[in-house]
């Protein structure tokens, strides 16, 4: 048995947390078959375009990418590839988890998995000026759309990913007291796919500013946590940062059609080819895959090869505080993997 996988390098800091994430991957035993494509600047560079079709028939074919970070050009004006895959694979779901990794943070038992929705909200981008007078932008309208349908699969992907994972409560986070027709839908299915799992995952609301608080008073009340797009935008970072950032930030983006995982940083130009990026971030989301697939077990080896060669065997890159090559992290996680 082999899983096809497109892997999609990426550009800046990509290819070099790629290649060690990769060799992870080879070292947990499973086999993968990797059909290699290009995306964003590397693309333009080759091909002209930052999404060839190869690529995109590459991710239709296997349905599964990891994908590297990609720089987005100031200024030229390409599309952005990742909205591009997010409507090519109807990826509604952005996943993203938060887990104490380094002691001595600010929070030690940090252990959060955010579900956000990213195809509807606010964020479908319907949106217009009103003149008044002479003042052509004297307003500015925009349309939030929220489904049933959308509320329903959502809310559902979150219960269904902690019966899964075996975690016991999802809170559904909403603005229903303000906005009573897009988030009040939302609270209104959420409530009622609770309760189909009622004995199996516990669950709670809370409405989004009171969350905002409560994440960082007291971040250990919060499980699994299932919210619209543009609340889940700005929680998803914040939950990011009771970790530690970005260095050890995963996400996948879960679709009808494919799912992509990746690093939630991006390209790192500033380090860039000097061999010193930090791959956790990237061998996470490789973690986050192997869940996805079904590889619990290699996943848990992987996570905890990680955590292992971080925080007892001290070895670190330069963004912890370290001075091990992004090669020689690559090495350790490796042979501790196998
Ligand atoms: P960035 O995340 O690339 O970098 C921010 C800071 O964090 C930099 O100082 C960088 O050196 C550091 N950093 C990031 N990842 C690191 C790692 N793995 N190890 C060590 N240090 C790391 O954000 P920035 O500079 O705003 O964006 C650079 C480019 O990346 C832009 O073109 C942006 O559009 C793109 N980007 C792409 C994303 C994606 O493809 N998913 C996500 C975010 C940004
Ligand atoms: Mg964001």
């Amino acid at each position: 048995m082999s899983y096809a996988i497109t892997l999609i390098p990426g550009d800046g800091i990509g290819p070099e947390i790629t290649e060690q994430t990769v060799r992870v991957l080879e070292a947990t035993g499973i086999n993968f078959t990797w059909e290699e494509e290009l995306a964003g600047v590397a693309a333009v560079e080759a091909t002209g375009t930052p999404l060839p079709d190869a690529t995109v028939t590459s991710i239709r074919r296997t349905r599964l990418a990891l994908k590297g970070p990609l720089t987005t050009p100031v200024g030229t004006g390409f599309r952005s590839v990742n909205v591009g895959l997010r409507k090519e694979f109807e990826l509604y779901a952005n996943v993203r988890p938060a887990r104490t990794i380094v002691p001595g943070g600010r929070f030690e038992n940090v252990d959060i998995v955010l579900v956000r929705e990213n195809l509807e909200g606010l964020y479908i981008g319907v949106e217009h000026f009103v003149a008044v007078g002479n003042d052509p932008r004297a307003v500015g309208e925009s349309l939030a759309i929220v489904t049933r349908a959308g509320c329903e699969r959502i809310v559902r992907y979150a219960f269904e990913y902690a019966v899964r994972h075996g975690r016991r409560k999802v809170t559904i986070v909403h603005k229903a007291n303000i906005l009573k027709m897009v988030s009040g839908l939302f609270l209104e299915v959420g409530r009622a796919v609770a309760k189909e799992f009622e004995g199996r995952v516990s669950a709670n609301d809370m409405i989004v500013d009171n969350t905002a608080m409560q994440l960082v008073m007291r971040p250990e009340q919060f499980d699994v946590m299932v919210t619209t797009n543009m609340f889940g935008d700005i929680l998803s970072d914040e939950v990011s940062g009771l970790v530690g950032g970005l260095g050890l930030a995963p996400g996948a983006n879960i679709g009808t059609g494919a799912a992509i995982f990746e690093a939630v940083h991006g390209s790192a130009p500033d380090i860039a080819g000097k061999g010193v990026a930090n791959p956790s971030a990237q061998m996470l989301a490789a973690a986050m895959m192997l869940d996805h697939i079904g590889e619990l077990d290699a996943a848990r080896r992987l996570r905890a090869a990680i955590e292992d060669v971080i925080v007892r065997a001290n070895l670190r890159t330069r963004d912890l505080g370290g001075s091990a090559t992004t090669a020689e992290f690559g090495a350790a996680v490796a042979q501790r993997v196998a």
